[in-house]
């Protein structure tokens, strides 16, 4: 069981002002933010972090979308990060998406759904890379440490 997982708030979410309602939602899950930044995809990054969904007939539209203005990747520690994240989130559909679930509160379709979240262990390592070095990932006990000489 791992305990990382990416994040993205996607440019719906973003472009309608969601992005700081969708962090309170995961802080107070219990996530631990280790990495975030906003960032202006372009079309061979999007490509590239969705290489796995590249034979799919929504690839083209998918790349078009997360290219179409700023998103938020945010790199998330917490035990059973995948699997508790992926509750938090929802369904991809936001029709199938349980009440409560940041998808079913701020998607408006299985394309514009609000948010990404790595489904796998191995995945979220990947993904994780994709956007951050190891050096810009932020060390939790020196936040605590910090925290503490405050
Ligand atoms: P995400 O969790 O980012 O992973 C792949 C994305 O592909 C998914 O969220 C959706 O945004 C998108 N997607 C999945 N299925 C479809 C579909 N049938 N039509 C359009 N987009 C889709």
């Amino acid at each position: 069981m791992g305990n990382r997982t990416l994040a993205i708030i996607k440019p719906d979410a973003v472009g309608n002002g969601n992005s700081g309602a969708i962090i309170d939602l995961i802080i107070k899950a219990g996530f631990k933010i280790k990495a975030m930044k906003m960032v202006h995809l372009t079309r061979s990054s999007a490509e590239g972090f969705y290489a796995i969904h590249k034979e799919r007939p929504f690839f083209g539209e998918l790349v078009e979308f997360m290219t179409s203005g700023p998103c938020v990747p945010i790199a998330l520690e917490k035990e059973n990060a995948v699997e508790d994240y992926r509750k938090l989130i929802g369904a991809t559909d936001p029709a199938n998406a349980d009440e409560g679930t940041i998808r079913k509160l701020f998607a408006k379709g299985i394309q514009f759904n609000a948010v990404h979240g790595s489904d796998s262990d191995e995945n979220a390592i990947n993904e994780i890379a994709h956007f951050f070095s190891t050096d810009e990932l932020f060390n939790n006990d020196s936040e605590e440490l910090i925290k503490n000489e405050r």
